[in-house]
Order: structure tokens, then C-alpha cells, then sequence
């Protein structure tokens, strides 16, 4: 045991049926639906190999969210001939989470076999908003639909969706109140790593937060500025632009528009609230940049024309930013400045990226697009640790215990039958 949690190396599964939720959860095209990245999916093959090899059916459980918050979910089919090609081994996979169907798939496994359930994320109880509104406990989830139907067919529960440690859902912390539990390789390493960063991260300590996860940004931005683990935030991003406009700005009727349409407008007070007391902490960008006919605009703020909308930061706030990555000791990084997708609007994140992969500090970057954005500028040997998680890693790092980490601290104790 590590943390109080049980490891692979504490059970023999052998001819066992283990129940493993994983975080494959991985940025979409839209437009096709197909995956723009499949790091987190490589990240999860040695446990799902060890488990195989090692004579475990294998069931695994996962989500797929989306690039908008908590909206339009993706069925898991195309991650199951990723996960397939490079296990090289059969993956199956059933377009169905806990009825019939998964149920007797299930059951008709053999020692080794591999089958991939469909997005959790269909179910209602696995929403984040569900989450939020709710606030079930773990006891209550354990009597919600997927784990009253799925329990009894397992002997035991692995988790190794560390990217997804900090949600408080019905497959990432209901079954570890009545199936025995572990983690998996992958949680155990990305625990391990930031414990022991944890403890002395040398300061200066920038975080750059940027993307467009706006309940995880602010929820952190609190916590890390509160709790003394920043020195510093760099906005970008939508964040940004809900900071700027909060603190009184004009950044483009686009800007603003895309916020409402978000639902975001919430996120103003707390925005005004957080700029009250940490001003001196929070960087904010000093010009914005826009796309008309695919042509790249830069405006400073204050002259930023009434009808655009900004998806980049400009160019002499990524100066500043590039200057405050190269004068930290560490930096953790999570969310992109702008839409990085696209050549015109790139150029922010790009810069940032940059400095990332020459400064001397010691530089964490999680979460899906941030990851991205490290292959895409070619910055992986250059990141001191890239970690699967971006709203776990920050939630971590703010010292709080993980509902998921409790969850399988609760479930170590259950006795393997
Ligand atoms: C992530 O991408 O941060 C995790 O997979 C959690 O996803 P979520 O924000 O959609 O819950």
C-alpha cells in the first residue's frame, strides 16, 4: 500500500473481473468527431497490459467530455480501436454503459479479455453539472443506477483515471464503498511525482491558467492564490477575457457575447472578487487579438474595436508572460491562450509554449489541450513533467485531498474476496 491505497502489487487478479475506470478523455474535432490527441489513452496501456497479461477480465469505464464545457459527449467507439492498436490485442468494445447488453458482455468474459463500456458521460449522474447541483455522497452513490447493476459483477475496482481524480462522480467514487479497491499504475505515478513536488516547490511559482474549463479555473484560482501556492497567474483564454471584463474593460461585444451564451456570467462576481484582493497576483493581458477573414488583429487593451471577439492573447502581453515563465523556479501550466488550433489565433500560445521549453524552472503541464499544445510546438523533452490531469493536477497541488483519492482509501480497506 502507498497513501493508504492498495497497488497492483497487493492483489492477484488472476481470472478476477476488475472493474477499471480510466480517463481516455481526449480533445474532439467537432466537425468529425475524431480524437486531435491520444495521449491519455497511451498513458493508460501499461496497467490495462498488466492486468490482461496477468489473467484479469478487464472491464474498463471512462468519459469523454467535450472542447464546451460539459457539453455534446462522444460515444468511446473510436477509443477502443486506438486503445486496441496499440495494447496489439483486442479491445471490445459495447455501446452501452450498465443495461443488458454491457451486463451480459460483462459476464461472458474470458481470463484476459479487454472490454470498453461507452462514454459514462451519457448518464446523467456522471455529469458535472449533476455533480455540482447534487452533491451526492459517496454512501448515495453507491446506489445510483451504474453501480447497483455493475457492482456485483466485479471483484474488484481500479482506478487510474488520475486526470479525472478531482470529480466527484458515481464511477470514479461510488464503487469503492462496496468493491474492494486499488489504483493503477498511472494514478500511482502521478501521485507519487506530485506528493514529493509538493512539498518544497522552489518560488517563484507561476501558474498560467488559461482554455475555457471555467468552473475549474475560478474554483482554483481561489484556492492557489488563497492557500500562498501562487506567486503568480497569468490569465489567458476565456479566463482572461472574464477577468478583463470584470475589472471594467471593453474587449469586444464578441467577447462578451461568447460568455453569455456560455452561461459564464456567473464567473463576473467572483472574477471582480478575486481581482479586489489578489491584483497584485493576477497578470492580466494587456492586448487581445482577433480574426477577420483569416487575417490576424492586435488591439491594446482600451482600443479593442466594439464589434469583435478575442481568441488570443496579442503578442506584447506573451512578451510579458514569456518574461515571467523565464524568471520562475517553477511554473504549472493549465489551459492554452487562445484557440491554438488555428494558425492565425496560435501565436499566444505559442510564445508561452516557448518560453516553457527554455526556461530553467521546473515546468508541469496538465490537462488535454495543454498537452496538445506541447506536441504540437514540439515541447515534450523540454517539460519537466507532463501530467495526464489538468483540473486534478491544480486541485492537488491546492493541498486538498481528491474525492477520488479518499474514495480509494475507503476502498483499500475492503478485504479482496
Ligand atoms: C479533464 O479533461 O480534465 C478530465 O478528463 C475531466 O474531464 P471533465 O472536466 O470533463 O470532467
Amino acid at each position: 500500500m502507498e497513501f493508504g491505497i492498495r497497488t497492483m502489487d497487493d492483489v492477484d487478479v488472476a481470472g478476477k473481473t476488475v472493474l477499471c475506470r480510466i480517463d481516455i478523455n481526449q480533445p474532439v474535432d467537432r466537425k468529425t468527431g475524431t480524437l486531435r490527441s491520444t495521449t491519455r489513452i497511451e498513458a493508460c496501456v501499461p496497467t490495462i497490459r498488466e492486468l490482461s497479461d496477468k489473467g484479469a477480465k478487464v472491464v474498463l469505464m471512462a468519459h469523454q467530455g467535450s472542447d464546451i464545457e460539459y457539453q455534446n459527449y462522444y460515444t468511446l467507439e473510436p477509443h477502443s480501436r486506438v486503445l486496441a492498436e496499440l495494447l496489439g490485442r483486442e479491445v471490445m468494445f459495447i455501446p452501452d454503459v450498465c443495461g443488458p447488453a454491457a451486463i451480459e458482455k460483462i459476464k461472458s468474459l474470458k481470463n484476459g479479455e479487454i472490454l470498453l463500456l461507452d462514454n459514462v458521460r451519457f448518464m446523467a449522474e456522471e455529469q458535472t453539472l449533476f455533480e455540482k447541483k447534487l452533491r451526492l455522497t459517496h454512501e448515495q452513490m453507491a446506489e445510483t443506477l451504474v453501480v447497483r447493476k455493475l457492482a456485483p459483477l466485479a471483484d474488484l475496482y481500479l482506478c487510474d483515471a488520475f486526470a479525472a481524480a478531482h470529480r466527484d462522480q458515481p464511477t470514479l467514487c461510488g464503487f469503492e464503498e462496496i468493491v474492494p479497491s486499488m489504483m493503477g499504475r498511472l494514478f500511482e505515478k502521478e501521485y507519487v511525482v506530485l506528493s514529493s513536488l509538493m512539498e518544497s516547490p522552489e518560488r517563484p511559482c507561476t501558474f498560467v491558467l488559461g482554455g475555457a474549463k471555467i468552473a475549474d479555473a475560478f474554483l482554483m484560482m481561489e484556492s492557489v492564490l488563497s492557500g500562498g501556492a501562487a506567486d503568480h497567474i497569468l490569465a489567458g483564454g476565456v479566463v482572461a477575457n472574464i477577468l478583463l471584463i470584470a475589472k471594467g474593460e471593453k474587449i469586444g461585444r464578441g467577447s462578451y457575447d461568447f460568455i453569455v451564451k456560455s452561461n459564464y456570467e456567473e464567473f463576473f462576481e467572483k472574477a471582480k472578487g478575486l481581482l479586489e484582493r489578489y491584483a497584485d497576483r493576477i497578470v492580466l493581458p494587456t492586448d487581445l487579438a482577433w480574426v477577420e477573414n483569416g487575417v490576424r488583429h492586435e488591439a491594446r487593451i482600451g482600443e479593442i474595436p466594439d464589434n469583435i471577439g478575442a481568441i488570443d492573447i496579442g503578442t506584447e502581453t506573451a512578451e510579458t508572460y514569456q518574461k515571467y515563465i523565464r524568471g520562475s523556479k517553477t511554473v504549472f501550466v493549465n489551459g492554452p491562450m487562445g484557440i491554438f488550433e488555428e494558425e492565425p489565433s496560435e501565436k499566444g500560445t505559442k510564445m508561452v509554449w516557448d518560453a516553457l521549453g527554455d526556461t530553467e524552472a521546473y515546468t508541469v503541464v496538465g490537462g488535454g489541450d495543454s498537452i496538445t499544445a506541447t506536441t504540437k510546438y514540439g515541447k515534450t523533452e523540454k517539460i519537466s513533467y507532463i501530467c495526464t490531469g489538468g483540473g486534478s493536477l491544480i486541485r492537488f497541488l491546492t493541498g486538498e485531498e481528491l474525492p477520488v483519492v479518499h474514495a480509494l482509501r475507503k476502498g483499500s480497506k475492503l478485504p479482496v474476496r
